[in-house]
């Protein structure tokens, strides 16, 4: 029989790897709480016009990316491709916003774009999701500028740098439009990547930030975004900025800096890391006034950030496996039941440990308790059985007793 294999650009995780994942998500829930968050749970599928209205129709996500499939009613599901769609939704379908007027929610899980899979690009990643919702200040953007960066300094992370822009709303933003159009206009479209010809009419600030060096230098002379903000979103800017001066954050503005989906306004962000080659956006965000109007909800503001597990995992060391506290090696199978008692019995007092299910060697079995690293090697074999006793075995220093049973979880807490 053929074997069957997973699909390109999915990927399963062992320990090692999916201890880093369960310390992010572990880290994740410890900083967000400070901050009043709460994590949500939501399904991965939804229906499909939810994304197309919210990233956009013409952006790269929804226009090649989405696992897109009718079910059985032939009704059009995607598998998500991002967080914040799902978790307005769900903020507008269960009125979470009549609880609270500022709901901190914050989520983890795969998600699933259709990208060329590459190091630190996958087509089923996961990410760590704060999403804001309820409050225009600039206070909050700051304030969500800090989540993250706490959150990638708990995880030990240095080398990262924030770049910061603001992309206006939707009174200011139509003026930058048509002033950008005008100037793409009066470029050679030829000398433009493939994307960008089609985007310079359907999205011309995606131009911006294409990464494409020949399309880097014809922009370089664009007008930029700042001179065309209202005096509202200058403030707004300002004032998230001068937050973040005093708080010593440090950021570079980045005048190209528009970022993938379309629902953005004012700030945008996103944290790069010089660690991990051309994947190297670590965390993105920003903020989102008008969405959950769009969506059908009332008209609050919102803001969020979503951190790429997968790219945080490449900058990662091993996370150390926590040990053992015993492995209770069996030596007759006469001893086989009554160890399984005795191993139950020392996890229910609090210890951590593995039990032989078959009766082997003593060589055999003390090499299996050093390859699974653990702190005390517990022996029962007839002798002992009959004794009412067990041998126990400090594997640093190689030094055995025998205790009995009844002394046993005294004799394994010293060892600890
Ligand atoms: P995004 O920039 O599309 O934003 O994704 C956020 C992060 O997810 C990226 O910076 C990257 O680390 C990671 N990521 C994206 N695509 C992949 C991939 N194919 N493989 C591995 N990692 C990937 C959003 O998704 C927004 N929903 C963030 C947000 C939340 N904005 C407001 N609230």
């Amino acid at each position: 029989m053929s074997k069957i294999q997973k699909i390109k650009g999915f990927s399963d995780l062992f320990s090692p790897e999916s201890d880093k994942f369960v310390f992010m998500e572990q880290t994740a829930r410890e900083i967000f709480s400070k901050y009043g968050c709460q994590e949500v749970r939501l399904p991965l599928v939804e229906k499909t016009e939810l994304f197309s209205r919210s990233i956009g129709e013409e952006t790269d996500v929804v226009q090649k990316e989405m696992y897109t499939f009718p079910d059985r009613k032939n009704r059009s599901l995607t598998l998500r491709p991002e967080a914040t769609a799902g978790v307005l939704r769900a903020f507008i379908e269960n009125k979470i916003y009549a609880q609270n007027p500022i709901a901190k929610l914050f989520t983890c899980g795969p998600m699933f774009r259709y990208e060329r899979p590459q190091k630190g690009r996958m087509r089923q990643f996961h990410q760590v999701n704060v999403e804001v919702l309820g409050t225009d200040a600039p206070q909050a953007d700051a304030e969500l500028m800090f989540m993250v960066w706490s959150y990638l300094k708990a995880l030990g992370l240095d080398k990262l740098s924030v770049e910061i822009n603001s992309l206006g709303c939707s009174a200011c933003r139509p003026v930058f439009h048509k002033r950008l159009s005008a100037f793409l206009d009066g470029l050679n479209h030829e000398e433009l990547c493939e994307d960008c010809r089609r985007r310079a009419s359907t999205n011309p600030l995606r131009v911006l930030d294409c990464k494409v060096p020949q399309c880097k230098a014809l922009v370089a002379d664009a007008p930029r975004i700042s001179d065309s903000l209202c005096p509202a979103c200058r403030e707004h800017f300002d004032t998230v900025l001068s937050i973040l001066d005093e708080a010593g954050l440090p950021y570079t503005h980045n005048e190209c800096l528009v970022r993938g989906l379309d629902y953005y306004q004012r700030t945008t962000f996103e944290i790069v890391s010089t660690a991990i080659g051309a994947q190297s956006s670590v965390a993105g965000g920003g903020r989102y006034d008008g969405l959950v109007k769009q969506l059908g909800g009332p008209d609050l503001p919102g803001l969020g950030f979503a951190c790429g597990m997968e790219r945080l995992a490449l900058l990662l060391d091993n996370i150390g496996t926590s040990q053992l506290d015993f492995f209770l090696a069996v030596l007759d199978t006469s001893a086989l039941n009554r160890a399984m008692i005795i191993a139950q019995h020392l996890r229910d007092k609090g210890f951590s440990g593995e039990v032989s299910f078959d009766a082997k060697s003593v060589k055999s079995l003390l090499r299996q308790a050093n390859k699974d690293n653990v702190r005390t090697c517990l022996l029962l074999g007839p002798e002992e059985l009959e004794k009412d006793q067990i041998i126990v075995k400090d594997m640093a220093t190689g030094a055995q007793k025998a205790v009995s049973q009844n002394d046993l979880e005294q004799a394994l807490g010293l060892q600890r």
